[in-house]
C-alpha cells in the first residue's frame, strides 16, 4: 500500500562534485534519505513504468538506504529495479548496466574513497540514461526541490532479500537481483585482448590488485584470477566490508602506501594496482615506479590503439583542468581534439556522448573512456595490462619511453584538509582579488605569464560553469592551480596542484617533490597558505 508521508525540508541537500555526501548520522536523521530520494524523483520526468538501477559500494548504511529506495521507487511508479546482489555494484558497473539495459537512470550509494562506518561517510548520487552522473541542471533542480519538499511517497511492504539472485515483484514493480560482475566482465572482454593478457600471466608475469576491502573485490577476483588466469592471491583484500577494514579505501600513496613500499622493495611484482571504495579510481605502480594519474592518462592514450576496443584510434582526449598537460601533448601528436573541463566526471559526459572524446582522465586517479560514463578503475588496470602484454615492456620502460618522446610533466597535488571553512574561503577570495596583479611578478626563476579564474564553456550544450579554480601560469608551461574540494564532509579542503614541464633528457628522472620545490614555495607565498590556515605543510601529498 502506498503511503504519503508529510515531511519538512533539510536545507543542506545540495549535491557536490559527485552526489550528496554526508556523515552517516546525518543521513540517519528522520526522513533525510526519504526527502532526498523524493527530491530526485520529483526532479525527473517520464520515469513511470521505466527501469532504475541501484548499486552501492557496500559501505555501512548501504542496505538500509537501498530498502528505503526500493519502497519509494515502487510508490513513485517505477516499473522495474535492477539491483546488484547484496546491494553491491561498482560505479562503472552501474553505468554499464544503465547503458546496456537502456534503463531510465540509476542511483549509486557511495562516498567513493572516503571511509565507511557508523560515524563515517555515505553518499547518494543520481545517474541519467547515458550512464553518467546527472548534469548540474538536474542536481540543482534536486537541491531546489529538497528545500521545499513537504511529503514523500513510500510503499510499506517488508524489506526484500538482497542476498539472493532472483526476479521478484513488490508493490506492482518488478525487481531483479543480479550478479553485479557478469555484465561488466563481458564488457571488459570486448575491449581488451584477454588472450594476450592470459599469455602474459602464463609467462610468469606477476601482479597485485588491492581492492582495499571495497567493491572491486569480486570484480578483481573474477576478471584477473578466474578469467585471465592470474594466480590465486593476485586479488587482495577482495572481500567488501562495511567499514573497509577500518581503512580509507583511497588508492593513493598515503592510504595504499603498503603497495608503494612493495614495488620499491626487492619483492616487487611486475605490476601493482588498487581501486577505491566504489571502483572508479585506480592506482598504477610498476617495479620501482609510481605512475601519476596525469601521466597514466597520457600513456594510456598514447598506447590505447593496442587494445581491440580502441584499435580504430581515439577521437579526442579530455582531462579535468587541474590534471597535468601531459595528455595534451599526446593529443597534439595524434592530431586529435584535446579538452579541458572542470573537476568532476560529469563534465566529460557531453564530450563522450558527442563522440568528441574517447578517453578522459583526472589527476585524482580517475581514468576512463566512452565504454561507460564514469571513470573506471579496473578498466585502467586492464588497459595497462593489455599494453604491457602487447609491448613486452615493463611499466618503467613504458614510462621512460613516453617521457623521451613527449617530455615529462612533473606533477603533484597538495591537500590541506579540514581547514576552517571561513579561512579557506578567505584564502580563495583574496587570491581571486589579486589575480590581475600577478602577471609579470617573479617567484624565484619562475615568472607569472597569466592568471585567471577558470570558467568552462561546454562546446556541446554551450552551458557555462564559472569559478572552477584559480590558475596561475608561468613562462615555460609551469602552472599552479588552487581550488576548494567539492566532496569533503568536514570543513573545507584546499587543493593546490603544481606542475612543471621538463623536456631536457638529462632531467627526466628527478624526484617529483624536489623537481617542484620552487613552485611549491611560490604557491605558499602567492596564496598565503600558512597565514590563512596556520598549517606548515599539507595533510596529504599525492
Ligand atoms: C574529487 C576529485 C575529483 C573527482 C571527485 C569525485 O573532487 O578532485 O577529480 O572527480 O573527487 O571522485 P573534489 O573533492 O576535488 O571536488
Ligand atoms: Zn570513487
Amino acid at each position: 500500500m502506498i503511503k504519503t508521508v508529510p515531511t519538512t525540508p533539510y536545507m543542506d541537500q545540495r549535491p557536490g562534485t559527485s552526489g550528496l555526501r554526508k556523515k552517516v548520522p546525518e543521513f540517519q536523521q528522520p526522513n533525510y534519505v526519504q526527502n532526498f530520494i523524493q527530491s530526485i524523483f520529483d526532479s525527473l520526468e517520464g520515469y513511470k513504468g521505466k527501469t532504475l538501477v541501484i548499486g552501492g559500494d557496500g559501505r555501512y548504511f548501504n542496505p538500509e538506504a537501498i530498502q528505503i529506495i526500493v519502497k519509494m521507487a515502487a510508490a513513485n511508479g517505477f516499473g522495474k529495479l535492477i539491483i546488484g546482489k547484496d546491494g553491491i555494484c561498482s560505479t562503472p558497473a552501474v553505468s554499464n548496466l544503465i547503458r546496456k539495459k537502456k534503463t531510465f537512470g540509476g542511483i549509486i550509494l557511495s562516498a567513493s574513497h572516503n571511509p565507511g562506518g557508523p560515524k563515517e561517510d555515505f553518499g547518494i548520487k543520481y545517474n541519467i540514461g547515458n550512464g553518467g552522473p546527472a548534469p548540474e541542471k538536474i542536481t540543482e533542480a534536486i537541491f531546489a526541490r529538497s528545500k521545499g519538499i513537504d511529503r514523500y511517497r513510500i510503499e510499506d511492504f517488508p524489506d526484500i532479500d538482497l542476498g539472493k539472485i532472483a526476479a521478484i515483484e513488490r508493490g506492482g514493480m518488478a525487481i531483479e537481483i543480479i550478479d553485479p560482475v557478469k555484465d561488466y566482465a563481458e564488457l571488459m572482454e570486448e575491449l581488451f585482448d584477454f588472450d594476450a593478457i592470459r599469455k602474459l600471466f602464463k609467462s610468469g608475469f606477476r601482479m597485485v590488485f588491492d581492492s582495499m576491502h571495497a567493491v572491486t573485490g569480486p570484480y578483481g577476483k573474477e576478471i584477473l584470477e578466474n578469467r585471465l588466469g592470474a594466480p590465486e592471491g593476485t586479488a587482495r583484500n577482495f572481500r567488501p566490508l562495511p567499514d573497509f577494514g577500518g581503512h580509507h579505501p583511497d588508492p593513493n600513496l598515503v592510504h595504499a602506501k603498503h603497495l608503494y613500499d612493495l614495488v620499491m622493495s626487492d619483492k616487487s611484482p611486475d605490476f601493482a594496482a588498487a581501486s577505491d571504495g566504489d571502483g572508479d579510481r585506480n592506482l598504477i605502480l610498476g617495479r620501482g615506479i609510481f605512475i601519476t594519474p596525469s601521466d597514466s592518462l597520457a600513456m594510456l592514450s598514447a598506447n590505447a590503439h593496442l587494445a581491440p576496443g580502441y584499435k580504430g584510434g581515439l577521437k579526442g582526449i579530455a582531462r579535468s583542468m587541474p590534471t597535468s598537460a601531459a595528455s595534451d601533448r599526446v593529443a597534439a601528436k595524434l592530431g586529435i581534439g584535446s579538452y579541458e573541463t572542470p573537476t568532476g566526471w560529469k563534465f566529460f559526459g557531453n564530450l563522450l556522448d558527442a563522440g568528441m572524446a574517447t578517453i578522459c582522465g583526472e589527476e585524482s586517479a580517475g581514468t576512463g573512456s566512452n565504454h561507460v560514463r564514469e571513470k573506471d578503475g579496473l578498466w585502467a588496470v586492464l588497459l595497462w595490462l593489455n599494453i604491457l602484454a602487447v609491448r613486452g615492456l615493463s611499466v618503467r620502460e613504458v614510462a621512460e619511453d613516453h617521457w623521451k618522446t613527449y617530455g615529462r610533466n612533473y606533477y603533484t597535488r597538495h591537500d590541506y584538509e579540514a581547514v576552517k571553512s571561513d579561512a579557506a574561503h578567505k584564502l580563495m577570495s583574496e587570491l581571486t582579488a589579486k589575480l590581475s596583479s600577478l602577471p609579470g611578478q617573479s617567484f624565484g626563476k619562475d615568472k607569472v605569464e597569466k592568471a585567471d579564474d577558470f570558467a568552462y564553456h561546454d562546446p556541446v550544450d554551450h552551458s557555462v560553469s564559472e569559478h572552477q579554480g584559480i590558475r596561475i601560469f608561468f613562462e615555460g608551461g609551469s602552472r599552479i592551480v588552487f581550488r576548494l574540494s567539492g566532496t569533503g564532509t568536514e570543513g573545507a579542503t584546499i587543493r593546490v596542484y603544481i606542475e612543471r614541464y621538463e623536456a631536457d633528457p638529462a632531467r627526466l628522472d628527478l624526484d617529483t617533490q624536489k623537481a617542484l620545490a620552487d613552485l611549491i614555495a611560490a604557491a605558499g607565498k602567492i596564496a598565503g597558505i600558512k597565514a590563512h590556515t596556520g598549517r606548515d605543510r599539507p595533510s596529504v601529498i599525492t
